[in-house]
Formats: C-alpha cells, structure tokens, sequence
C-alpha cells in the first residue's frame, strides 16, 4: 500500500476541542489531504466521522480515495478487547474498514484524559513479550477478516521490535514514532527501514502546543533553533516547513496537526514547494540531539520514576518482577 507523502495528525492536545480537530479535518479534506491519523484515545473519532460521512455523500472524496488510520489505546489490550476497539472505531469514523491499525503503545498502562505529569495508575506494568503478542494476535485477527488493510505498530523500540518481530505471524506494515530533527532515531529508523516498515513520524513540528505533561525545561524546541530558523529565512517559509521538507526527504511520512487554515494548506504543498539541497539535509541532520519530547512518563510503573525505563535506552528489554505490589529490574 502506498500511503500518501503527507498526512493530518488529530489529536487535540487536551486543547483543541472534538469539533475544532474535526473543522481542521473537513479543512484538510478540501485542501486535499488524503492521509488522517486518527486514535479512539483523542476522543473525536466521532466528530471526524460525521466529517468523513458528509464528504462521502457530497463526494468531496470516495472512501477508496483517502487513507484512515486508527489505533487501539492502552485500556483495550485485553482478550477480544483490541477488536471490540478497532470495530468502534470503524463504525465512529463511519468507513467501513480500516487503512491501518496500530497498536498505540506496547503496555496496557494508561491515563487520565488531560491528567499531568505525575499522574500514575496504579495498574500500570512493564512490557512483556507475551502480553504483546497478545494484542498482536488481534490484530493479526483484524487483518485476516478484513476489518483493517495493514496492521501496525507505535511507540516501539529497537530492542522490543527484537523480541516481537520473530514471533509476528504477520508483520507489522508500519511504525509510528516521534521524530523530528532534534530527535531522529536513528538506531530505530534504520532497523525499521530495513525491516521494510514505514515509517510515520508523529510530532513532526515539534509539537509546539503539546500537553503540559508533556513539557520540561529541557525541551529544545525546533523551528526556534538557528539550523531551521536559518533555512526558512534563506527559502522564504516558515520554520515548521522546514521542519516537514526534511521529514518527506528523509523518507518517512509526517502528520501534522494545524487548525489555523494557512497551516493545513501550507504544510501539504511543502513536498513540491520546498527543496532541500545537500548542505541543508546536512545541517537539519547535524540538530539530532535526543530531544524526546514525548517521553510517556505518565505511562510507568510503581518501582521506577525513570521515563527511560520505556525507552530501553541500554539496548535490551530489562527483566521485570513483581515484590510486594512494586516491580523490581533484574540488575544485568
Ligand atoms: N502515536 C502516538 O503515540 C502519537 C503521539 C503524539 C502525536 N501523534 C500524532 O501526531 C500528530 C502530530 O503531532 P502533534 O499534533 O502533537 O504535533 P505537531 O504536528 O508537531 O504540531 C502541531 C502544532 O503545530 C502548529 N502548526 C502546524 N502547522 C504549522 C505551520 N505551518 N506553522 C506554524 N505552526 C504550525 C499547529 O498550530 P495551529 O493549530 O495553530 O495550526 C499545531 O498546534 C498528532 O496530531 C497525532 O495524530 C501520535
């Protein structure tokens, strides 16, 4: 399958309200996007639905013509649970099946709807090969009855991709990871590449209006770094255009969220206006600098504070086990 270069992100950022994503979709629809990002966790699956539906009967767009992707969250992980999700929100978006499927993040932890950084839960638990393979199996379910065309995955790492990829009946089409120019992966994005996953690189922008929880003071913010700020002056746009020409250059696909209207326009066409040379894919490349912005330290477990332990920063999945209600990491 080939997924459009762009696509619309459409998560509200506990910001945007249902309907404002859902305008910004109606706006990206008539723009000429072709390619949404959709998740049951943003809360407005509905909302674009009703956008889609509309668009079908008008035929602004044939269901065959757009691409819909959609992701099960971390509280339906359980048995027969992930395909109770995929099919609401088949039926909230109002398509009739699924271009992708991902599985949002690879634990069943979750969170409150706009909690802050602290905010625990106290189920939450390490990622285990087999309660991954689980899930999996679900979707694997989905893809083989057709209710989804490809089955994905989001949020993973090189050293869970190990374990998990062997033991995939069907591989993952895709993977669904942050990436932008102070944070390129690139342990990951070659491995995946190799693997023959596409890649889709979420806040792509830098998410400049991302939740609260998701801030620190460390956070290097990319269209204000002087690389960036630099090439747009030289090309004449804005810093975030920059930011995309070096994600569809690179290879993988972004999916921005706006919802001002010059945004939505503009970041589609930055494939055919804005022309990166060498130099400046050299430039972009040399900001790489670990800037995780979305580091899901509200997705961890009684027994760490450390949001690397999400990550496996040390290249392998740490062992974890339970005593007395806390989890404890095998030293290695
Ligand atoms: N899989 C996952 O776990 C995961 C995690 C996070 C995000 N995502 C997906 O990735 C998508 C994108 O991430 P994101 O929404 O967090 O961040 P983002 O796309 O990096 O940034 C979005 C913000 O940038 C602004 N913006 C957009 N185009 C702009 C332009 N040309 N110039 C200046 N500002 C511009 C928008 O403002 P205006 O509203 O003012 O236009 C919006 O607030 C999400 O919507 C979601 O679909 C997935």
């Amino acid at each position: 399958m080939q997924l459009p270069l762009t696509g619309m992100g459409t998560f509200g950022s506990d910001k945007y309200d249902e309907n404002t994503v859902a305008q910004a979709v109606k706006l990206a629809l008539e723009s000429g996007y072709r390619l949404f990002d959709c998740a049951s966790v943003y809360g407005n699956e509905r909302n674009i639905g009703e956008v889609f539906d509309d668009a079908f009967r008008k035929g602004t767009v044939a269901r065959r013509d757009i691409f819909v992707m959609s992701k099960v969250w971390n509280d339906m992980h359980g048995p027969g649970q992930v395909i109770k999700s995929c099919q609401k929100s088949i039926e909230d978006l109002k398509v009739g099946y699924l271009d992708v499927y991902f599985v949002h993040w690879p634990f069943p932890n979750y969170h409150a709807k706009g909690c802050d950084g602290n905010s625990r839960n106290a189920d939450s638990k390490p990622f285990f090969t087999e309660d991954f393979m689980a899930v999996w199996r679900q979707m694997e379910y989905l893809k083989r009855e057709g209710l989804v065309r490809e089955i994905a995955v989001s949020n993973m790492t090189v050293a869970k991709l190990k374990e998990v990829l062997p033991l995939c009946e069907i591989k993952p089409f895709a993977i669904e990871t942050e990436l932008h120019p102070t944070f390129q992966q690139k342990e990951l994005y070659d491995f995946c590449k190799k693997q023959g996953m596409q890649i889709i690189g979420y806040c792509p922008l830098g998410s400049p209006n991302r939740p609260e929880r998701d801030r620190t003071d460390h956070d290097i913010s990319d269209t204000q770094t002087e690389v960036i700020t630099g090439i747009a002056q030289e090309k004449n746009c804005n810093p975030a255009e920059i930011c995309l020409a070096w994600a569809v250059k690179k290879g993988h696909i972004p999916i921005p969220f706006a919802s001002k209207r010059q945004n939505i326009v503009g970041n589609l066409s930055v494939p055919e206006r804005i022309i990166l040379s060498d130099d400046d894919m050299r430039r972009l490349d040399g900001l790489d600098c670990g800037n995780r912005l979305i580091k899901g330290q509200v997705f961890l477990w009684k027994g760490t504070d450390d949001w690397r332990d999400l990550w496996d920063e040390d290249g392998v999945v740490a062992e974890w086990t339970k005593k007395n209600d806390i989890w404890v990491k095998k030293e290695r």
